[in-house]
C-alpha cells in the first residue's frame, strides 16, 4: 500500500509524527496484516520559520520530508493554488494508493482537492470538527475536505455526528480518538525537562501561559487591544508567558500596541517541549489555538478559548475549557483564578493509540 502523508503547517506536526512511527512499525513487525506501507512524506512548505517547523521534525523524531512543496505564504486563494499545482505532479509521479491529511490548514484542503480529482483515495484524521462558523477559514477546510474524503477519521463521537447529519455515509466514517495525545503521551519524559523553568524562575501553578494567532482576535485593532490590556492585568499576579506568533507580532507591531510589563515574557514561538510543559504546569492558559484547547483538557488545566464558539466541544463539556471574549477576559481570568476545584475527563479514546488505530483503519480498505 502507497500512503502520501501531507504536512504544511506547525498544528500538523505533532497529528503526523505518530502516523510516521505506526507505518514503520507496520512494516518490521506487520502489527496489521501480512502488507507493508510505502510511505511517503510531504511538506508543503507553507509554514517554513525554523521555529514554525523544522524545530518540531526535531523534537518529535519527524523524518525529514520526502519532498517539500516550498509554498510559502501568500493569501488563501494563492497558497491553497500553490500547494494544489505543486501536489498534483507529486502524486502523478509517485501514484500513491491512499493520500493522508491533518486538521485543517490550507494544505489539507488543497492536497484533498488535487487527489480526489486525480482517484486518488483521501484519508482525513481528525475529521468532523464542527464550529458552525463559516467566517473561519479552517471550517471551510475542514466542509470542504470531509465532503470529498473517503475515510474519515473523527477525534470524539460529536465529530461522527456531525459528519452524519451531512450524509456521510456510516462505512466511511471512524471515531479514532485523538491523535494529537499520542504525541503528547510520547513526549511527556522529555518535555519534563524543558530548560523554561528555570529560565523564568516558574512556579507550577503559578504562571499563565498565552498564545494568539487567530486572525479574529489579532488582525483588528479593537480585538488585539482589550486582550493585551487583559493579559497585563494578569501579569499583575503571575508571570505570563506568551510565545508570539509571526502573524501576532506583525499585527501588534502594526497597531502600535505595547506589551511591556516585567511579568509578560513574550518571547519568539517555542518548540514542542516547552509548549506542553508550559500546558502541563501553567495555572491557567490563554489561547485561541485548536491543538491547546485538547493538551489543556487532557492535562486537566485550565483554558480560557479567546473565541466565540470551538469545533472542539469535548472540551467544554468534559475537558477544562471554557470560551471567552475579549471584553471579558479579565472577569474569566479572575473566576478561575479564584476557583477551588477543577473538574475534567479525558474524553475517551484520547490514550496515544490513535496513530495505531488510523493504520489498522487503512489497511483494511485497501
Ligand atoms: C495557519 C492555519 C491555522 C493554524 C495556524 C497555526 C490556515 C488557513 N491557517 O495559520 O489553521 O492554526 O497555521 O500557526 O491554513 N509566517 C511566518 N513564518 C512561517 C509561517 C508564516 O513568518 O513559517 C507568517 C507570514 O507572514 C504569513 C503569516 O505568518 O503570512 C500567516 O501564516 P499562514 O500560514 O498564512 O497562516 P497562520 O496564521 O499561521
Amino acid at each position: 500500500m502507497k500512503i502520501i502523508t501531507v504536512a504544511g503547517a506547525r498544528p500538523n506536526f505533532m497529528k503526523i509524527a505518530p502516523l510516521m512511527r505506526a507505518f514503520a512499525k507496520q512494516n518490521s513487525e506487520r502489527c496489521w496484516g501480512p502488507e507493508p506501507i510505502e510511505s511517503l512524506l510531504v511538506h508543503t512548505g507553507q509554514h517554513y520559520d525554523v521555529k514554525m517547523s523544522e524545530i518540531f521534525f526535531r523534537e518529535l523524531g519527524i523524518p525529514d520530508p520526502d519532498i517539500n512543496l516550498e509554498v510559502g505564504s501568500g493569501s488563501h486563494a494563492v497558497q491553497t493554488a500553490e500547494v494544489m499545482k505543486a501536489f498534483e505532479q507529486v502524486c502523478l509521479e509517485h501514484k500513491p494508493d491512499w493520500i493522508v491529511v491533518v486538521g485543517d490548514v490550507n494544505s489539507t484542503v488543497a492536497c484533498s482537492l488535487v487527489a480526489t480529482k486525480l482517484h486518488i483515495k483521501v484519508c482525513h484524521v481528525e475529521a468532523g470538527l464542527r464550529s458552525g462558523d463559516r467566517g473561519m477559514p479552517e471550517e471551510i477546510n475542514r466542509l470542504v475536505t470531509d465532503s470529498i474524503a473517503d475515510l474519515l477519521l473523527p477525534p470524539s463521537e460529536d465529530g461522527c455526528e456531525n459528519l452524519r447529519r451531512e450524509g456521510v455515509p456510516e462505512n466511511k466514517i471512524q471515531m479514532v480518538g485523538n491523535i494529537m495525545i499520542d504525541s503528547l503521551v510520547d513526549n511527556l519524559a522529555k518535555s519534563r525537562q524543558s530548560p523554561l523553568k528555570e529560565q523564568f524562575q516558574l512556579e507550577d501553578d503559578n504562571f499563565a501561559f498565552v498564545t494568539l494567532h487567530r486572525p479574529s482576535n489579532v488582525d483588528q485593532k479593537d480585538t488585539l487591544e482589550p486582550i493585551i490590556a487583559g493579559l497585563l492585568q494578569l501579569a499583575e499576579q503571575m508571570p505570563v508567558i506568551f510565545p508570539i506568533h509571526p502573524r501576532t507580532k506583525k499585527m501588534l507591531e502594526t497597531f502600535a500596541i505595547t506589551h511591556d510589563h516585567p511579568n509578560l515574557k513574550a518571547i519568539d514561538p517555542i518548540g514542542y517541549h516547552d509548549s506542553l510543559y508550559l500546558s502541563e504546569h501553567a495555572k491557567l492558559v490563554v489561547t485561541d489555538s485548536g491543538g491547546l484547547q485538547e493538551e489543556t483538557t487532557y492535562f486537566k488545566t485550565p483554558c480560557l478559548t479567546l473565541r466565540p464558539n470551538t469545533e472542539r466541544p469535548i472540551t467544554l463539556s468534559l475537558g477544562t475549557n471554557k470560551l471567552s471574549i475579549p471584553e471579558a477576559l479579565s472577569q474569566d481570568i479572575n473566576a478561575i483564578l479564584s476557583a477551588t476545584e477543577n473538574h475534567g475527563e479525558i474524553p475517551p479514546l484520547w490514550d496515544g493509540k490513535t496513530a495505531e488505530r488510523v493504520t489498522q483503519s487503512l489497511l483494511g480498505r485497501n
